[in-house]
């Protein structure tokens, strides 16, 4: 079964994009092969791995308001060698409004991806809006499990009440949706910020687990300029070593059992309380 996760937080700038890009890289290091989406109308991810936008035939948009269109009718190939996309596009700002008329919109996604062979592909990973909408429902209902990328900020915490009331919604039309735990992003090594929220982690979610940390570093971020991975543009830097680090808590994590009717890992029932 391909594995689909998403990066998710509603709150803007904690490096969703830039996680979701050097954990497909981290995993193709590892020999898997990884299908992105971009669900983002920013396309940050979709320009990142270098798809001219304006040359496009079709994205994303189409995909989830034209039920004639396929996920093979949309996948593009990326600088990032075994990865290939689904892009976005600026369009897809409107496609909340123009889902409006589509029966059943929240599950668009998840028919599409149902509905593909998806056996090309190891793992589908997808980069998420920085909001709670309609784009970000359809992501919870097509995902399997959810990487929860928080920033070192006394804001970072606040959204996640909503972000779990949420989810836990959301399970009774998914039931197999895992949050696999939260990543924390930007982390400056000798930062009280940085281990005062991962106190206020531990002792808020004591049943999430904590993913390897990806440190802080300016210098990572030119590699989204050079359209390349950290992993590729600094493969010696801590932050190449913290995704691979991900990728290879993925794939540990990737023994799935299933108790009831919910799968689990192993050894483990995340519990977000019964809403
Ligand atoms: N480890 C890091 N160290 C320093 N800067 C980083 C790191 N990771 C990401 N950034 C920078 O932080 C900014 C936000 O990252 P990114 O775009 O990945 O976040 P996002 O959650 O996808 O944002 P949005 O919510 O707008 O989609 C970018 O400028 C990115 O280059
Ligand atoms: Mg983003």
């Amino acid at each position: 079964m391909t594995r689909i996760i998403a990066f998710f937080n509603q709150k803007g700038g904690t490096a969703k994009t830039t996680s979701t890009l050097n954990v497909a890289a981290a995993l193709v290091e590892r020999g898997r092969r990884v299908l992105a989406i971009d669900l983002d109308p920013q396309a940050s991810l979709t320009m990142a791995v270098g798809v001219d936008i304006a040359a496009l035939d079709a994205s994303v948009y189409d995909l989830l308001i034209d039920e004639t269109v396929e996920i093979p009718d949309v996948i593009v190939p990326t600088t990032l060698p075994g990865v290939d996309l689904v892009p976005s596009h600026p369009d897809l700002a409107a496609a909340e409004l123009e889902l409006l008329s589509v029966l059943e919109r929240e599950r668009q996604l998840d028919y599409r991806l149902r509905g593909a062979d998806l056996s090309a592909y190891d793992y589908v990973l997808i980069d998420s809006p920085p909001a709670l909408n309609v784009l970000s429902i359809n992501i919870l209902i097509a995902s399997t499990d959810l990487i929860i990328p928080i920033e070192p900020h006394p804001l970072s915490l606040m959204v996640l009440g909503r972000l779990f009331e949420t989810v836990n919604r959301i399970r009774r039309l998914n039931p197999r949706l895992r949050v696999l735990g939260f990543l924390p992003t930007k982390v400056h090594h000798s930062s009280r910020l940085a281990s005062d929220m991962l106190t206020a982690l531990a002792e808020e979610f004591p049943e999430l687990d904590r993913l390897p940390s990806i440190p802080l570093s300016v210098r990572s971020a030119e590699s989204a300029a050079e359209r390349v991975s950290v992993l590729n543009y600094m493969p010696k830097s801590s932050v190449a070593a913290a995704y691979r680090d991900v990728g290879a808590w993925i794939e540990r994590d990737g023994e799935v059992v299933t108790i009831g009717e919910a799968p689990v890992v192993a050894g483990r029932t995340p519990d977000l309380g019964d809403d």
